[in-house]
């Protein structure tokens, strides 16, 4: 086996800059550094903020927070970059593969040829399950969302691959994390097949990763099944766009999970039902149900009215970010590639990707979207490609989640090897009751 890159942490730069922060009711000054990362804004350090002051910080939902440093994905939202390990997303779309940028992403360096034949050897050759977890999924009711299958079975890994869950060996973890890159398509594409019905499909190691996915997901035992290397190849782009995304709501999800020692299967499960909500992950699916509901490009301008009215809790879903105030890179390669994939498959006339386009160019000429910056979001165009692909709608978070596995487990390894690592833990501004005396059940009124 090749030698795998070993990762470089390199140090915060304090460089002496310092704010002041001035306490008006007792006139004390304290000085917070400024630390300075690669790129991006500056950040305050507050670490040492309680101790010194006794004044907590208060930013709920964390816009102004970073929660760690971080050597792997870099994004600058004004600007609409997205960048792993250095490398833009657009270039890993156009040249890499999803195994590379697994790769990429846990070792920190794009493998060479040996070191990249030895990862997509070690990951082709771990993607069965235990025979057992087949039972496991027995025991869901046949019209379970897959998220909720995925939750599922993902927390169980813990239990079927135990020998791997000692998060201080370095060896355990390498194994825990080339197991969860390497089953969650075949665990993903089980859930799928339950919900039809079908037998479940072993994976095939003479297929690609993607390409074994969709055989898993489409093929049935009674006859050959071709993957059209076209799909294929779509596949595999719609995994690099969500391989990661720094510190979002799944990931941090992961974080804060794992920072309690908690077993890297637990951790994941714990990802996966963070992503599942409508406002992250979960906005493929609801993308989708939207486009359909909308039904024709006439009431368009009603859904967007809805989407602009307060008392009204509808949102364009697909559209708005955190972090990107301009046209999210992942969204502008996934608008492409679902063209791509409709002229493959023939599809001329798919009136979801044409209302799509019209909504697209409405709300970007739209006052209240362009003061706001809210523009198409990686699961605008996600869901028509896997639409034509063939996949439910139900489905569409799943491989989210499958995709995102490399990232969230990158995130998890790198937050464990911190060697300062702490148990995450925010505080609160307290707008509860002060202590008052306890009241006898016969005197309450
Ligand atoms: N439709 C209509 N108005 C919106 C939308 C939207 N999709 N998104 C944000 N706004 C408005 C919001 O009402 C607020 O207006 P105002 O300033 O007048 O009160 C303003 O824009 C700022 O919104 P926010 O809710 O404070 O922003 P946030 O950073 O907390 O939320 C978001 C980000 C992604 C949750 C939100 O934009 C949203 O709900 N979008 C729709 C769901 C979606 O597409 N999610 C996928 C996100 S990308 C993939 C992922 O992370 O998983």
């Amino acid at each position: 086996m090749s030698k795998t890159h070993t990762e470089k942490n390199p140090s915060k730069r304090a460089d002496g800059e310092y704010v002041t922060l001035i306490d008006h009711s007792s006139d004390k000054q304290y000085n917070l550094s400024v630390l300075h990362g690669t790129e991006g804004p500056k950040v305050i350090d507050i670490q040492s903020l309680y101790k010194d002051t006794g004044f907590f910080t208060y930013d709920p939902g964390y816009t102004s927070t970073g929660s760690c440093d971080s050597t792997i994905t870099f994004i600058d939202g004004e600007k609409g970059i997205l960048r792993h390990r250095g490398y833009s997303i657009e270039n890993l779309a156009e040249h890499s593969d999803y195994m590379e940028v697994c790769y990429l992403l846990l070792y920190g360096e794009l493998p060479n040829a040996e070191q990249k034949s030895d990862f997509v050897h070690e990951i082709t050759y771990h993607t069965m399950v235990h025979e057992q977890l087949l039972g496991f999924y027995r025991g869901f009711r046949r019209d379970a969302h897959p998220m909720a299958i995925m939750a599922g079975v993902v927390g169980a890994l813990s239990a079927f691959y135990h020998e791997n869950t000692d998060i201080n060996d370095p060896e355990q973890r390498r194994m825990a994390t080339h197991q969860l890159i390497a089953k969650m398509p075949t665990i993903a594409a089980m859930a799928y097949k339950y919900s039809l019905g079908q037998p479940f499909v072993y994976p095939r190691n003479d297929l690609d990763y993607a390409e074994n996915f969709l055989h898993m997901a489409f093929s049935v035992p009674c006859e050959d099944y071709q993957v059209n290397p076209v799909l294929g190849r779509a596949m595999d782009r719609i995994f690099i766009l969500h391989a990661d995304h720094e510190q979002n709501a799944s990931t941090s999800t992961v974080r804060i999970a794992g920072s309690s020692g908690a077993n890297p299967f637990a951790c994941i499960a714990a990802g996966i039902a963070s992503l599942w909500g409508p406002a992250h992950g979960g906005a493929n699916e609801a993308v989708l149900n939207m486009l359909g509901e909308i039904g024709s490009k006439d009431r368009i301008p009603e859904f967007i009215n809805r989407a602009k009215d307060k008392n009204d809790p509808f949102r364009l879903m697909g559209f708005g970010h955190r972090v990107y105030k301009n046209y999210d890179p992942r969204a502008a390669v996934l608008r492409e590639s679902s063209h791509q994939v409709l002229s493959e498959l023939g599809i001329k006339d798919e009136p979801l990707l044409d209302i799509a386009i019209e909504l697209e160019k409405i709300a970007l000429e739209d006052d209240y979207f362009v003061e706001r910056k809210l523009f198409p979001n990686v699961d605008f165009y996600s869901g028509i490609t896997l639409r034509a692909m063939g996949f439910p709608t139900s489905m569409y978070t799943a491989l989210f989640a499958l995709a995102r596995t490399a990232g969230w487990i990158a995130q998890w390894k790198e937050m464990i090897k911190e060697p300062h690592q702490k148990i995450g833990r925010p505080r609160q501004l307290y707008l509860g009751s002060q202590e008052r005396p306890y009241v006898l059940l016969n005197k309450r009124g």
